[in-house]
């Protein structure tokens, strides 16, 4: 049976070399490169910790792109993507074509907008889904959250989705967000935390371990931003001891070491980045005294 790096060579010299779909499909992972899970409080199901983003190829409806990148996500049995609009359209064309809808979980984002067209807005995700209930409904940019929070609520006992959650990237959120997350309403919450976007530790993440509310990060790369800072810098030769192997690994890692985080989602319409990222959540994680010496790392930068 192939080593961890060994599949993680292999995976990415076929991506690298040849028609994506068909080598990905090919490959067959053994089950120590299936990603750990961490349970969602609210109910104790299962999710896998690194998922993805809402790619600009379910986005642009590149259905070639689409299938590799669900194909490895498969491969590594992640589960965790973050949808909505017509990005849904393109995802729900390839579950169906690769018979896997019901090992994906969705996260819907749903803007805020009046409850009647919300409702229709949910029913067209499930129909273009084949997902009746959705699994997460996600309430992105709140601008009237306790009105728009009691439309999300009906929703929920009406049977429309399994989870409720709030998803936002910005600073001005974190106070409603905060005081929602105290009502005892709320499955999940999708916040920005990195290394270069730590506040969210202050509070929120704290919170949500207090709750029992499920997390999940995005931003990890800050839109590709990330990578310009650490461009032609070495890796840290002791990043080898929590297995850490990329700069976008070292991200990802510090991320995931935090107690309050259930699934770290990254952005990537390249399947060897999808690799790499996913194979952030295989091996160690930093502990606390290496994550104050990540960050170091960083602001050195
Ligand atoms: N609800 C909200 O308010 C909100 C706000 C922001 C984000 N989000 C969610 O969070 C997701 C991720 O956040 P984000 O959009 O800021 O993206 P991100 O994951 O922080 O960064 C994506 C960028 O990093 C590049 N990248 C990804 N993996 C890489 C790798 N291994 N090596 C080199 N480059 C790599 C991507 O380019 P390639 O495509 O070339 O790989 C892309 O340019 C979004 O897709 C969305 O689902 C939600």
């Amino acid at each position: 049976m192939m080593n961890r790096r060994e599949f993680l060579c292999s995976a990415s010299m076929v991506v690298a070399g040849m028609s994506l779909p068909v080598v990905l499909r090919a490959k067959q992972p053994g089950p120590q490169h299936r990603l750990p899970t961490r349970r969602v409080p609210s109910t104790g199901e299962e999710l896998p910790i690194v998922g993805f983003g809402n790619s600009q190829a379910f986005r642009n409806g590149d259905i070639d792109v689409t299938h590799a990148l669900l194909q490895v996500l498969m491969d590594f049995g992640g589960r965790f993507i973050d949808t909505g609009g017509q990005s849904q359209f393109t995802l729900g064309e390839v579950m169906q074509e690769k018979q896997i809808r019901n090992q994906l979980f969705l996260g819907t984002n749903i803007d805020p907008v009046d409850e009647q067209a919300g409702l229709q807005y949910v029913e067209q995700s499930q129909d273009v889904q084949g997902k009746k209930p959705l699994d997460l409904l996600q309430l992105r940019r709140p601008s009237d959250l306790n009105k728009e929070w009691r439309a999300m609520r009906k929703w929920k006992e009406a049977g429309m989705t399994r989870f409720l959650g709030v998803a936002i990237s910005r600073k001005q959120y974190y106070e409603p967000l905060i005081a929602l997350m105290k009502t005892g309403t709320i499955d999940f919450v999708q916040v920005n935390y990195s290394m270069l976007e730590p506040e969210s530790a202050e509070r929120l993440l704290p919170l949500a371990q207090d709750q029992g509310i499920a997390v999940i990060t995005n931003r990890p790369f800050i839109n590709g931003q990330y990578f310009s800072l650490v461009k032609g810098k070495a890796l840290p030769a002791w990043a080898a001891d929590f297995d850490c192997e990329s700069w976008a690994q070292f991200s990802l890692k510090y991320i995931l070491a935090h107690p309050a985080v259930t699934c770290a989602i990254t952005e990537t319409a390249n399947p060897k980045h999808a690799v790499d990222n996913l194979s952030a959540g295989l091996g160690r994680l930093p502990d606390e005294r290496t994550r104050q010496r990540m960050l170091r790392v960083m602001q050195s930068m």
